[in-house]
């Protein structure tokens, strides 16, 4: 018997682990101290009134046999008809027209990026953006690929484009970015799109935080430029969208226009899925099939922009100290400068001892990110502003 050694090539823990444990450690070590959690991007508004009513619903369609569900429909890997509608009557107002089976209905975002792997070749060579989400690094380092970097710095708004010397086959986008905020124009995303195709690669384009976009020239799905459906898999989740971190539930489409060597992907998903996920629970299905009415994008559009207004509490707050720093405009993510030159993990320690604030050191999401640190807009009011002039009292001095 042998282990997956691809395995031993990781750092030890996952990055939000770490700072989890670094900050349950402190916290330990100082009861009496208040520590604020701007790190990972877990919301804290609760779910939309429309949810909710849905959910309950839901819960008593399972009490009575007439309305008892099991298993999911099996046509479309176990989604209900119901919310693979309001997904595609979301993207139709992105103007982008989908068919249902273009549709599959996941737990979220971060299982399916990890999971459409299984689909591809392991000598397939992978292109990633750095600083990024380092779901995509770790989970191609579990399958051996070889890795790609494609540098995001503040030269190029931390949105690299495609260098048409360098081959790769499969391509990681995030847009609006995790970590940076930075999000690509539709102009910027033709480029990738165009560089896909001639390259015959395929582009995971995750999309989990789209609904952050205020700018109408930003792209909300790569399939809004033309020939996307021939080289693009997108994956969007109600995570951020519709604080869904505790539910769970995303969607992922897979066009049946990408072909590659004569096969649909998209077939190659539903027989994945179909083998080795038994799809969303019912009510959490119907909860999301909320979301996209009318009633329920008015809901959560109040929580985004709370969000939002968070974010903005947090940049005046660095312009404030002067402090260099990029996304938070269409983006729930402030990627900040480390004052004095720290670098990311001494800043990191610096801001939990002195102020009792944790963010997420930049350096954990690439070698770019080093010197950074990444704040989320996903707090409470109170301690966002909390952690604001603690951060002003700490840096000023
Ligand atoms: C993050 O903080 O980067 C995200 O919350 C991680 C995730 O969505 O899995």
């Amino acid at each position: 018997m042998k282990i997956n050694s691809n395995f031993l090539n990781l750092k030890d823990s996952y990055l939000f682990s770490t700072v989890g444990r670094k900050t349950a450690e402190y916290k330990e070590a100082h009861p009496d101290k208040k520590v604020i959690r701007l790190s990972i991007g877990d919301v804290t508004r609760p779910l939309a009134p429309a949810v909710i009513e849905a959910m309950h619903r839901a819960v008593d369609d399972m009490s009575r046999k007439e309305t008892f569900k099991g298993y999911g429909p099996d046509r479309y890997c176990y989604g209900y008809e119901v919310l693979i509608d309001s997904v595609k009557r979301s993207y139709a107002r992105k103007g982008v027209s989908l068919e249902s089976s273009e549709v599959f209905i996941s737990d979220g975002a971060k299982s399916d990026l990890g999971n459409i792997l299984d689909l591809f070749a392991q000598e397939n060579t992978v292109l990633v953006p750095d600083p990024v989400y380092p779901v995509y690094v770790d989970t191609n380092i579990m399958a051996g690929r070889k890795i790609l970097f494609a540098d995001a710095t503040a030269e190029n708004g931390f949105l690299p484009m495609p260098d048409f010397k360098v081959d790769a086959d499969l391509i990681y986008l995030c847009s609006p970015n995790n970590p940076t905020g930075a999000a690509y124009t539709r102009e910027q995303l033709a480029e990738w799109v165009r560089y896909a195709r001639e390259k015959n690669a395929v582009l995971l384009y995750d999309a989990a935080y789209e609904y952050f976009i205020t700018d109408p020239a930003l792209a909300r799905s790569v399939y809004q430029i033309e020939g996307a459906k021939e080289c693009a898999i997108e994956f969007c989740s109600y995570s951020k969208t519709a604080g869904f971190t505790g539910v769970r539930c995303g969607y992922t489409v897979v066009p049946h226009a990408l072909v590659r060597e004569g096969t649909p992907l998209n077939k190659l998903w539903a027989r994945r899925q179909s083998t080795k996920f038994n799809g969303v629970s019912y009510i959490t299905q119907m909860g999301a099939a909320a979301v996209f009415t009318e009633e329920g994008e008015k809901q959560i559009a109040e929580n985004l922009g709370y969000y939002r207004e968070n974010a903005k509490i947090i940049a005046d707050c660095l312009d404030e100290l002067g402090i260099f720093y990029t996304g938070g405009k269409n983006s729930p993510y402030i990627w900040m400068k480390c004052p004095y030159n720290m670098d990311s993990w001494t800043f990191f320690d610096f801001l939990l001892e002195k102020a009792n604030v944790v963010g997420t050191p930049g350096s954990g999401f690439g070698k770019n990110g080093e010197g950074f640190f990444r704040l989320t807009a996903f707090g409470t009011r109170e301690d966002t502003a909390e952690a604001c002039s603690r951060l002003k009292t700490v840096l000023k001095k």
